[in-house]
């Protein structure tokens, strides 16, 4: 589903554009009726609220109209102040979702007109709001929303560009020049989908974290929500998705060595706030994953890696941006469980299946040890050490670096682990190890 985004991003697009222009007409949303309405609300859950959250800078931005998002679950029980006049855009892969769909039924109860950008084809939400918009991603196998996400987000572009071109915002002119940006979007995810080895080392670097921060401003903090629930969503590791402004707030304490950091910097009106919050956390000690277009210019030492993403507009630069955030998740979900519960369990190290089959490049990132480790040092403090299944550690082996104990594997008293270590079922950590 991630390398389907492309063309479902094409897909989603290409039927709304009319000579150049946006055409939302299929659900009789004209331009006089657009800028008619006084407040605009995005109401809806998880991945989709996040879509929203990109939609309300854009709008915001773009159309210089005051935009609320609201996760449905809350919006529902607080009797929110909306009404006639109002317009409430649902956002909903499934069309199912029932928070979602009691936030719609309350904002036509209010008076609000409803707007639903649904994927499921003659799904609840969609049969119930006023005007509805398909998104065409195709359907959506994965539990963890990928392409969902990424046509749930054009369709916020292009709202955006029908809002500030009927506000007189912008003129025809730009409003054709950010359309035809969009269209360029399709090509320029392929082009991200081909970094894909970044993805995979950055993996490498957070399979053992026990926790990470995902930070970014603006638009990158949207992006930083959805980074943070794919990883967490899929690989299962706790992960917070922050503001980066809000670091200095409390949150700071929790960094250290054992808590890496992925900053996305897209924006330049603010990657210099957020490199000096990087250098904040560099300074805890913390390993930073750095995510910027490919020409922004970061000095050494400022990042320990850096994706980069192809250049566009800096607007849609968030279609782009969770494309590696995905891979990223991905891929440690793949080291972290994949390996541990199948690869290791048939036999990794016995030659049957290694992950590297499956990510070559991950074969670069991991320092396989033996199958009896004697009384030595293995100091590799930033590289992931592989113990095999059923080694046996000896007990004055001192090991530098963060570990996969491999299943039925025994780490015999007094053995020395420094760093985060995942350990597989059935192995024995003994005493004071
Ligand atoms: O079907 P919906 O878009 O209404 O679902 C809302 C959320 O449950 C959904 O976006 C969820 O957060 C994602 N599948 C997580 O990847």
């Amino acid at each position: 589903e991630i390398h389907e985004q492309p063309t479902a991003v094409k897909t989603t697009i290409t039927p709304r554009i009319n000579e150049g222009m946006p055409d939302f007409s299929e659900c009789g949303l004209d331009d006089e009726k657009l800028a008619s309405y006084n407040n605009i609300y995005i109401v809806a859950c998880g991945t989709a609220m996040h879509a929203g959250m990109v939609g309300k800078y854009v709008i915001e931005k773009l159309a210089r109209t005051r935009v609320t998002v609201d996760m449905a679950s809350e919006f529902r029980y607080r009797d929110p102040i909306v009404g006639k006049g109002d317009l409430v855009i649902l956002i909903s892969q499934s069309g199912e979702t029932a928070d979602t769909r009691e936030a719609l039924l309350i904002s036509r109860k209010k008076g609000a007109d409803t707007l639903a950008f649904v994927n499921v084809k003659g799904s609840s939400i969609a049969r119930e709001a006023d005007m509805v918009m398909y998104t065409h991603a195709g359907p959506e196998i994965s539990v963890a929303s990928t392409k969902a996400f990424t046509v749930q987000i054009s369709m916020m572009y292009m709202f955006a560009f029908k809002l500030a071109y009927a506000k007189k915002v912008i003129t025809e002119e730009e409003c054709r020049e950010y359309v035809h940006k969009l269209t360029q979007i399709p090509q320029l995810i392929e082009k991200t989908l081909t970094h894909d080895d970044e993805a995979q080392y950055a993996a490498s670097r957070i399979m053992n974290a026990e926790s990470l921060l995902y930070i970014g401003r603006g638009l990158d903090y949207a992006l930083s929500m959805e980074g943070s629930l794919k990883l967490k969503e899929i690989s299962y590791i706790h992960s917070e998705a922050y503001a980066a402004g809000e670091l200095k707030h409390g949150p700071i304490a929790l960094i250290s060595e054992q808590t890496p950091v992925i900053a996305i910097a897209t924006q330049s009106n603010i990657i210099g706030k957020t490199l000096s919050n990087i250098s904040e956390v560099k300074s805890r000690g913390a390993k930073v994953v750095l995510m910027c277009s490919e020409d922004t210019v970061i000095k050494e030492n400022v990042a320990d890696y850096i994706i980069r993403i192809p250049q566009c507009d800096e607007l849609l630069m968030p279609i782009l941006a969770a494309v590696p955030l995905q891979l990223i998740a991905y891929y440690t979900a793949i080291l972290r469980l994949f390996n541990l519960d199948e690869t290791i369990a048939s036999g990794i190290f016995d030659g049957v299946t290694y992950p590297w089959e499956v990510l070559p490049k991950i074969k670069d990132y991991i320092i396989e040890l033996g199958n009896t480790l004697p009384t030595e040092e293995y100091d590799h403090p930033s590289e992931n050490i592989w113990i095999a299944k059923s080694a046996s550690v000896a007990p004055t082996a001192y090991i530098n670096g963060p570990c996969i104990i491999g299943r039925n594997a025994e780490v015999r008293h007094c053995a020395f682990i420094r760093g985060n270590a995942i350990v597989g079922e059935g192995a024995v950590v003994g005493n004071s190890t």
